[in-house]
C-alpha cells in the first residue's frame, strides 16, 4: 500500500528550507570545531560536571559537536571511535547530515516539545511508521519520552486490563528501567538500594546456552509460578536480547514456549524493546524472531528519540489512565520518523538487509579476535548491531580496566551484565570497515596492555 507524504519530509524537501538547514549545520559544525577547550579548561569542566552531579562521569567524556559516523569529538579536540552511542542512541553514528538538516528543520516548525493534547504532524507520521512496522496486532501507539515512561504505561495497560491480578513475570538479569516500579522489575540488587518493594515479581531463568534443558527449566519456572498465582499473573515481560544483561540472547523456540504458556493462561506478552528497537534485523526483535502473533504490548526507545508503546485493541485503556504533558520533542519525533524511513530506504532492514549483514561481520571478526586471545576474549555474543564478549574473567574490575584503557586508546565503549561483566558495543547501524578495523585494533590492543599490566595471559 503506497505511504502517505509526510508534511514534514516535504518541508525538509523544500529547497530552500534544506539548503538554510544546511547551512546552519555546516556553520555549527565549523564553529565546535573552532572551539577546543585546553587541557585545564577541560578538566575543569569534567571536575564542575561531576560536584553538580554529586559524582564524576564514568569516562572523561565531555561531547563537542562535529563528529563524524563512528567518531565522536571531545570538546578538549579528542577524537575517538564511539561504538557505544550514548547507551545506543545515535542510530547513524556522529553528526550525521540529513538526520541533522531534518533535526534543525523540526526545530524551527513551531514548538521544542508536543503534548498528547495538541500533536503535530510529527507526532502522526512517526505513529503510522510505528504502526506499520508492527504488524497487525498491535493496533495504538503511545508517545513518550524514555523507555522508562513507555514501560510504565505498558504496565499500567496491563494491570488494568488483568485487574485484580497484580503480578508481573520478568526473566532474571533482566532490565526494565529506572522508575521505583520498574527497579524492582529490573533485576539488579544495587539499582533498587533503599527503595520500597511491593513484593509482586515473580522471576524466570533466562535460556541458557550451555544447557540444554533450558527451555524445559524456564517453562517449569513459569508454570510454577501460575501453580502458585492462579489468576494473579497479569503479564510477563519478555526482552528479547537482554541489553544490560549482556546481549544474551535465545533461540525462537524457547520465546515461543513461554509465550504459548503465558497466551493460555490469559497472561499479557509484553516485549521491551527499548534496547533491541532497530538493532536486531527488523525494526522490532519480535519480528526479527517471528513471534508477532503472540505480542499483546510492545515498547521501545533509545533509536527512536523518544519513546512508544504499542498495544493491542484488548489493552488500550479507558481514558484516564494515560497521559502526560509530553508526547517527546518535535526534533526526535522528526529525527525518529527520518531514521526508520532511511533504515527502510537504504536496505538495512530484513533477513538479507545491512543490520543482519552487520551482525554476521562482527560476530566474525570477535572469532577471529578470540582466537588470537583466547583467554581474553570470551563468551562472544551479539546480532545486528548490539554485541558483547567477556574480557579475561569476566570481574567487573578487570572489565572496567578494559574499558578504560580502550578509552585511552580511542575507543568508547561500556560494560554489560554481571557475573560475568562484559565489554558492550551499541554500534551505528552505518559502522564502516574502517571504523571496524580500528576499533578492534583498538580493542586487542587494551586487552593485551591490561594482560601486559596485570601479568595475565592473553
Ligand atoms: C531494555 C530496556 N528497557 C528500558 C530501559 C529504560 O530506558 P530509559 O533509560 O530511556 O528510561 C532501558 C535503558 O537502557 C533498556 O535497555
Amino acid at each position: 500500500m503506497p505511504r502517505k507524504a509526510s508534511p514534514l519530509g516535504s518541508l525538509l524537501d523544500a529547497p530552500p528550507v534544506r539548503a538554510a538547514a544546511r547551512a546552519l549545520v555546516e556553520a555549527v559544525a565549523r564553529e565546535s570545531c573552532a572551539r577546543v577547550l585546553d587541557a585545564k579548561a577541560y578538566e575543569r569542566a569534567l571536575g564542575e560536571i561531576g560536584r553538580f552531579r554529586g559524582r564524576p562521569l564514568l569516562f572523561p567524556a565531555l561531547l563537542a559537536g562535529a563528529g563524524s559516523g563512528a567518531r565522536v569529538r571531545l570538546a578538549n579536540g579528542r577524537v575517538l571511535l564511539d561504538f557505544i552511542g550514548g547507551i545506543g542512541v545515535y542510530a547513524f553514528g556522529h553528526s550525521e547530515p540529513d538526520l541533522l538538516e531534518t533535526a534543525a528543520v523540526a526545530a524551527a516548525v513551531d514548538t521544542v516539545f508536543q503534548g498528547h493534547l495538541a500533536p503535530g504532524s510529527e507526532y502522526l507520521r512517526l505513529s503510522r511508521t510505528l504502526l506499520h512496522h508492527a504488524g497487525t496486532r498491535l493496533r495504538h501507539v503511545w508517545l513518550g519520552t524514555c523507555g522508562a515512561i513507555a514501560n510504565e504505561n505498558a504496565l499500567k495497560m496491563i494491570f488494568q486490563r488483568r485487574a485484580p491480578a497484580d503480578r508481573i513475570v520478568v526473566f532474571e538479569h533482566g532490565f526494565a528501567g529506572r522508575t521505583t516500579t520498574l527497579a524492582e522489575l529490573t533485576d539488579k540488587p544495587g539499582f533498587r538500594e533503599g527503595l520500597p518493594l511491593r513484593g509482586n515479581v515473580l522471576h524466570v531463568p533466562f535460556y541458557d546456552h550451555s544447557d540444554r534443558h533450558s527451555t524445559v527449566r524456564s517453562v517449569a519456572a513459569l508454570d510454577a509460578h501460575l501453580a502458585r498465582y492462579p489468576g494473579q499473573i497479569a503479564g510477563m515481560l519478555f526482552e528479547l536480547v537482554q541489553g544490560e544483561g549482556g546481549i544474551c540472547t535465545a533461540p525462537r523456540s524457547f520465546f515461543v514456549a513461554l509465550m504459548e504458556r503465558c497466551r493460555a493462561t490469559g497472561v499479557a506478552v509484553w516485549v521491551d524493546e527499548v534496547q533491541t528497537f532497530a538493532r536486531t534485523g527488523e525494526l522490532f526483535a519480535f519480528r526479527t524472531f517471528e513471534l508477532e502473533p503472540w505480542v499483546d504490548l510492545a515498547t521501545a526507545g533509545k533509536v527512536l528519540q523518544g519513546s512508544a508503546v504499542l498495544f493491542s485493541e484488548e489493552y488500550n485503556p479507558r481514558e484516564g489512565l494515560v497521559a502526560g504533558t509530553y508526547a517527546g520533542s518535535t526534533v526526535g519525533m522528526a529525527v525518529a520518523a527520518r531514521i526508520i524511513e532511511r533504515l527502510e530506504a537504504e536496505g538495512y532492514l530484513g533477513r538479507r538487509g545491512k543490520l543482519a549483514a552487520l551482525g554476521r561481520r562482527v560476530a566474525r571478526r570477535f572469532a577471529a579476535l578470540r582466537r588470537r586471545l583466547p583467554v581474553a576474549v570470551s563468551g562472544c555474543s551479539g546480532i545486528g548491531a548490539m554485541h558483547a564478549f567477556v574480557p579475561f574473567d569476566g570481574s567487573r574490575e578487570l572489565a572496567i580496566a578494559v574499558l578504560r584503557a580502550c578509552f585511552e586508546e580511542g575507543l568508547f565503549a561500556f560494560s554489560a551484565g554481571a557475573g560475568p561483566t562484559k565489554v558492550r558495543w551499541l554500534l551505528p547501524v552505518n559502522v564502516t570497515e574502517e571504523e571496524l578495523d580500528t576499533g578492534f585494533a583498538i580493542l586487542e590492543k587494551a586487552l593485551r596492555r591490561v594482560g601486559h599490566e596485570r601479568g595475565l595471559p592473553c
